[in-house]
């Protein structure tokens, strides 16, 4: 049974397929689910995921934020409730509805500067966002920082994404800490190895049992991936017997996403 409401953080190492993954995913709950509400969220400063979704944004979060801020004083002289005002401007300027779903880019500036009371209303909003959605997949920014800030405070699942190298092995257990650390509640943390060699998914598999991981699937390294992202197709146009699609699909059942 698919679960609901699914709310994900896609996390991990920088580099190690998150962006990926996040599409492949996407693609594989507009192909297999009835789902009408589902939301992406590009959570990564670099914001890759538009253009590998093959969607133009007008602002993000953070343009909007910064906005606002600058003319914050200016509205308290009006009198204006701002919450509501800025949710207004972030639902006219930032959601981009494509064919089957929403989506949404954070931006830069998340909690800089001591700008806490837009920060704490954004919080809010956002929380409320989500809400409005039954499956949410937001594709993180590399490492651990954004444990800290607001966004990974509305999932209820984390996929964690771990590749050949030692380091992302590490930023999983790390990133395990901290989510406790922080009081996070989430359900299930899973682990995705992507493009493994044959000789060390089986050593990935054990270290993640180890760490009480949940292992849901093996990403191989795919020519179509390649291909797309080298030509700037978006990568939801992929074909059906691309090899990383098909794993995708399986770990959308393993998590219960479909
Ligand atoms: N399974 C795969 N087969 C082929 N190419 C892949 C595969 N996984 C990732 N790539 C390529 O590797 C690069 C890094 O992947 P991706 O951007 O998904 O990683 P990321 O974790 O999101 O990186 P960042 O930390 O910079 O956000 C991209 O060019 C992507 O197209
Ligand atoms: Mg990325």
């Amino acid at each position: 049974m698919p679960k609901r409401p699914f709310y994900v953080s896609i996390s991990g190492k920088g580099g190690t397929g998150k962006t990926t993954l996040t599409a492949l995913l996407l693609k594989v709950l507009l192909e297999e689910s009835t789902d009408d509400d589902v939301l992406v969220v590009d959570a990564d400063p670099a914001m890759n995921l538009p253009q590998i979704l093959g969607l133009s944004i007008n602002k993000s979060i953070g343009d909007v934020a910064e906005e606002f801020r600058r003319g914050f004083e200016r509205l308290d002289r009006f009198g204006f409730e701002k919450s509501a005002l800025l949710e207004y401007y972030i639902m006219r300027d930032c959601i981009v509805e494509a064919e089957r779903f929403d989506f949404i880019a954070m931006g830069r500036g998340e909690g800089e500067g001591c700008y806490c009371y837009v920060n704490s209303l954004l919080s809010g909003i956002l929380g409320k966002l989500v809400q409005h959605y039954s499956v949410v997949l937001m594709d993180m920014e590399a490492g651990l920082e954004h444990l800290n800030r607001r966004l990974d405070r509305h999932v209820n699942t984390f996929i964690i994404v771990v590749d050949n190298s030692l380091m992302s092995l590490r930023t999983a257990e790390k990133m395990r800490e901290v989510i406790k650390e922080v009081g996070l509640r989430i359900n299930d943390i899973y682990v995705v190895g992507n493009r493994l060699p044959s000789t060390r998914e089986e050593a990935v598999i054990k270290w993640a049992s180890q760490n009480m991981f949940k292992y849901v699937g093996t990403i191989p390294e795919d020519e179509y991936i390649a291909e797309y992202v080298a030509n700037g197709i978006p990568l939801l146009n992929i074909p059906r017997n691309s090899k990383a699609l098909e794993v995708a699909y399986q770990i959308a059942k393993n998590i219960n996403l479909i």
